[in-house]
């Protein structure tokens, strides 16, 4: 009896040892954009992991998958909803197709600077744009930030909308953006981002618009010549969670994502400001004509039917609301 009680006493010991270590295994967070390692959203996603992981003592890890090996940002939105990605830094571009609400945020010229976006993006209306993502099977954690839009091509200098005259221009898949290049005059290519490089390579367009940051992150001056500062709109970024993954954890757990997004929002922007200050003068040294003193009015006034279209599909509301915020 001896040895039987011993045995049982071994036997329960490996099952207690085996519990205690499954209660113990950490989750893994799988987290995804499309930028690379040395971008503005990988500080971000590293703000995000190290959070998380602090704040939940282990009980997640947090894997980056970068540079588009989760598809683009349409592809991953989508991956959220069905629980094959859990996190995912993207920008407004495809959010519309998803949450048609979150279009006003990608009006062109809405917002004249950082502080304007900023404040209105952390403001309540930006809070219950966050929780509007709830309706569309996607979790909104925090808004973070990609940057003012500006616009490379391999052709000319660009300083007014005339010379943007039949530019063909890879957009992202955003009705808006497509139609306010159209009202440019440019030929509007929507594309996902990780087919752009080779597009641009190839000259299957001549040009993209994207902010500072993405255009060094990028290397883009190995297949665009010239970069025309007009900062024709802002682009918001935003930390989205799957549904699978958050509606399953305890308020406190979710309160964890909350923060950790929070913390990869505040690292995005400082790394956004750090690059409007110097990625300019980085470009230049790698070969870019950087045009800077852009009168925007005629490109504001060219793209003016957009906000027609956008406020006769979507109202007014939502535009007055942003316009006071700022
Ligand atoms: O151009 C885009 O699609 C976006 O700005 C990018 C580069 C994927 C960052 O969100």
């Amino acid at each position: 009896t001896l040895k039987r009680h011993v045995l049982v006493a071994a036997i329960s010991g490996v099952a207690t040892a085996g519990m205690a270590l499954q209660a113990h295994a950490a989750t893994e967070v799988n987290l995804g954009h499309t930028l690379s390692s040395t971008s503005h959203y990988s500080v971000g996603a590293d703000a995000f992991k190290e959070a998380l992981e602090r704040l939940s003592d282990g009980e997640f890890t947090v894997t980056e998958h970068t540079s588009g090996s989760l598809g683009g940002e349409r592809e991953m939105i989508e991956g959220l909803q069905i629980g094959t990605v859990d996190v995912v830094i993207t920008s407004t571009g495809p959010l519309g197709n998803f949450v048609p609400e979150s279009y006003v945020l990608d009006l062109p010229f809405l917002f004249e600077n950082y502080d304007q976006a900023r404040c209105v993006l952390d403001s309540e209306l930006g809070d219950e744009l966050l929780e509007k993502m709830g309706e569309h099977d996607l979790v909104g954690l925090a808004w973070s930030e990609n940057g003012f839009r500006h616009l490379t091509n391999s052709q000319r200098e660009i300083a007014t909308p005339a010379d943007a005259e039949g530019l063909r221009v890879r957009t992202m898949e955003n009705a808006v953006h497509q139609e306010a290049f159209r009202q440019m005059g440019a030929r509007p290519t929507p594309m996902a981002f990780p087919e752009l490089f080779t597009a641009l390579q190839q000259g299957t367009v001549d040009g993209q618009e994207n902010p500072i940051t993405v255009i060094v992150a990028t290397n883009f001056w190995e297949v665009q010549d010239y970069l025309s500062l007009t900062g024709h709109v802002y682009s918001p970024a935003i930390v989205l969670g799957s549904p699978i993954l958050l509606d399953g954890l305890s308020d406190e757990e979710r309160g964890w994502f909350i923060e950790a997004a929070a913390a990869s929002a505040q690292a995005t922007r400082e790394e956004v400001s750090r690059l409007e200050r110097e990625g300019v003068a980085l470009l230049e040294e790698n070969g870019m004509t950087v045009k800077t003193d852009i009168d925007i009015g005629p490109f504001q006034e060219a793209v003016q039917p957009a906000y027609e279209i956008f406020t006769s599909e979507y109202g007014t509301e939502m535009l007055e609301r942003v316009q006071e915020t700022a």
